[in-house]
């Protein structure tokens, strides 16, 4: 188990604190492959309670008395019969990830990353965010006792997800400038050692989160989905799981590779353009807007990773307006039951619209992910919806309602 750079292909020790290489290049954590092969088979996987440490031995961890966990991961993977019918499409799928215990797929990289500080050693944790992040960071700092410190963008996070990082005792700093700037902040406190960076930038972040590929196919009775449809921000997130199906196909697990898919908000899209351009590198966006705050990020730090994953596996990366966001939302939770934050719901506005370009086949067997809980977004969803009607408390006038369409 190393840390290597995916640019140069040095390495390093694991319980060395560096987010990048000395060359600038983002590392990822590997492992001997074929030993893991010989140690696991999916019936010995199955053995054990569904959720990020099912699957140990593809994590990052030396001492599992020292593990960090609220119990994340084993969210559902909903088929959505409602949805196929209404998109026209043969398979569809909605991994729900609002589901973990702070309401975001985030949980299940700082279970494995504030592990990863207790084996360290290290005391005060920290991270930028939209929101999410800081909520997650949040409660597993004070499961484990450290202290915490979180920027957020000023004005620009969900009440909810405020809330949850005010309550579970972080120290809540709102900056004057968005997401962007809050990283370049606290990146400075990691190289001064001030704080332990658990930004998605830190690879052993992005273990945990490798686990929503792993579970796809474990849910699918290990089959692989054709097409993965992730919302996408600093990017981290789809960049995980790619390497989780990689890391099944390595070891004899699974035989297929699903395509990537990564959707973003019109106001904030360089990755698309990237994607669009054919290029490997994106240009930054000094001002990204989108209603979905979680993911209004212009300069996301795992871009190399992500623009890796989609262009190997053959996959795609598209845009939506806010209109196609908020319309998926609902959408969602009027065919389905599932309340999602806007952020989660472009991968739905994401495979209508690839689907009306004819970029995705409508026979292909496709996984939208949703990253956050609706409650996370309080706000966003009271303004999408009709005001509630008001009355006296009156049976005739709530009879006469009864009979309304
Ligand atoms: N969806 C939600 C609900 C998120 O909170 C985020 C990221 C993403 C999607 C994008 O994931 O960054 O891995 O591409 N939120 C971060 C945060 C930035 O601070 O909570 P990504």
């Amino acid at each position: 188990m190393l840390q290597k750079c995916i640019k140069c292909g040095k390495t390093y020790d694991v319980d060395e604190i560096i987010y990048t290489c000395e060359c600038g290049g983002l590392l990822e954590i590997v492992y001997d492959y074929e030993e893991i092969k010989n140690r696991i088979s999916k019936e010995t996987l199955r053995k054990r309670q569904i959720g990020v440490w099912r699957y140990l031995e593809y994590l990052p961890v030396k001492d599992e008395r020292k593990i960090v966990t609220l119990f994340e991961g084993g969210t559902p993977l909903y088929r959505c019969k409602n949805l196929e019918k209404e998109l026209g499409v043969k398979e569809l799928y909605v991994k729900n990830e609002g589901a973990n215990p702070t309401g975001s797929f985030k949980d299940r990289g700082m279970t494995v990353g504030v592990t990863r500080a207790n084996e360290l050693g290290v005391e005060v944790v920290g991270c930028a965010s939209t929101g999410n992040t800081s909520a997650s960071l949040a409660a597993y700092s004070a499961r484990s006792g450290k202290k915490c410190i979180v920027l957020l963008p000023e004005g620009k996070v969900a009440l909810g997800k405020l809330a949850q990082a005010m309550f579970y005792g972080a120290k809540v700093i709102q900056i004057n400038g968005n997401f962007d700037d809050a990283l370049e902040m606290v990146k400075q406190l990691a190289r001064e050692k001030l704080i332990y960076l658990l930004n998605s930038i830190n690879p052993f972040r992005l273990e945990g989160q490798k686990t929503i590929g792993f579970e796809i196919c474990d849910q699918l009775n290990w089959q692989v989905p054709d097409r993965v449809i992730v919302p996408v921000g600093n990017a981290g997130n789809i960049s995980a799981i790619w390497k989780g199906f990689r890391e099944f196909e390595a070891t004899g697990i699974i035989d297929e590779l699903p395509k990537m898919t990564g959707i973003q908000a019109e106001g904030a899209k360089p990755i698309v353009e990237a994607f669009k351009r054919k290029a490997k590198d994106i240009t930054p966006y000094k001002n990204p807007e989108t209603i979905a705050t979680a993911i209004r990020i212009g300069n996301p730090v795992n871009a190399p990773k992500a623009l890796e994953a989609i262009y190997s596996s053959g996959g795609y990366a598209e845009a939506v307006s806010d209109e196609e966001i908020v319309e998926a939302q609902k959408l969602l939770a009027r065919k389905e039951g599932i309340f999602v934050e806007p952020a989660s719901a472009s991968s739905i506005a994401g495979l209508k619209k690839l689907l009306d370009e004819g970029i995705i086949d409508r026979d292909e067997r496709i996984v939208c992910i949703t990253t956050g809980h609706g409650l996370k977004d309080p706000d966003a969803a009271i303004r999408a919806s009709e005001e509630p009607i008001k009355i006296e408390c009156d049976i005739d006038v709530l009879k006469k309602i009864l009979k309304e369409d």
